[in-house]
């Protein structure tokens, strides 16, 4: 192997290790921090929810489904907390119980929603139920 390519492939191993936590292999403990959690879960499935407009065909309205359904997973994620140090305690508090199980009532909503193929219903549980637990828990824990 050329020097070139081996410093290429060091630098990639050190880029993995620097994304993922590499370190832990077991999937029973808290693998992703709660910045991954948000950035590789949360942000597409509720662009998905929250950008659902005149949805038509069945294939449409299963995305939604699925979006909330990744948004139900996040939050059980989020419960047990994030792999970062600290996550797991700040998990444990009352206000981050709280703003979790608000944020997945609101994904259950937008469940119900799609199951009565309501868009009205959709876009309220959009905006009035899923987005404010978000803006919560933002505020009290985000740059903490
Ligand atoms: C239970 C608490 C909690 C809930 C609920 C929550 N978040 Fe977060 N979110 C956080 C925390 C904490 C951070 C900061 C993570 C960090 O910077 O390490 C964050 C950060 C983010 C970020 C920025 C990621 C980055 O790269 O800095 C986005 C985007 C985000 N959340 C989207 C959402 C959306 C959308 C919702 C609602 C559907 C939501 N979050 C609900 C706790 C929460």
């Amino acid at each position: 192997m050329t020097r070139k390519f081996s410093i290429i492939i060091t630098l990639l191993l050190l880029l993995g290790t620097q994304s993922v936590n590499s370190q832990n292999n077991d999937s029973a403990q808290p693998m992703l921090t709660v910045k991954q959690i948000m950035n590789g879960i949360i942000t597409p499935a509720t662009a998905t929810i929250w950008g659902a407009y005149q949805l038509q065909s069945e294939a449409e309205w299963l995305e939604v489904q699925n979006a909330a359904l990744a948004v139900i997973g996040a939050g059980n994620l989020l419960a047990l907390g994030g792999a970062a140090e600290g996550e797991q305690g700040v998990a444990e508090e009352a206000e981050w119980i709280g703003f979790n199980n608000e944020m997945v009532a609101a994904a259950q909503e937008v469940i119900a929603a799609v199951e009565a193929r309501d868009e009205e219903a959709l876009s309220e549980a959009g905006n009035n139920s899923l987005y404010p637990p978000c803006e919560s828990c933002h505020q009290r824990y985000q740059n903490q």
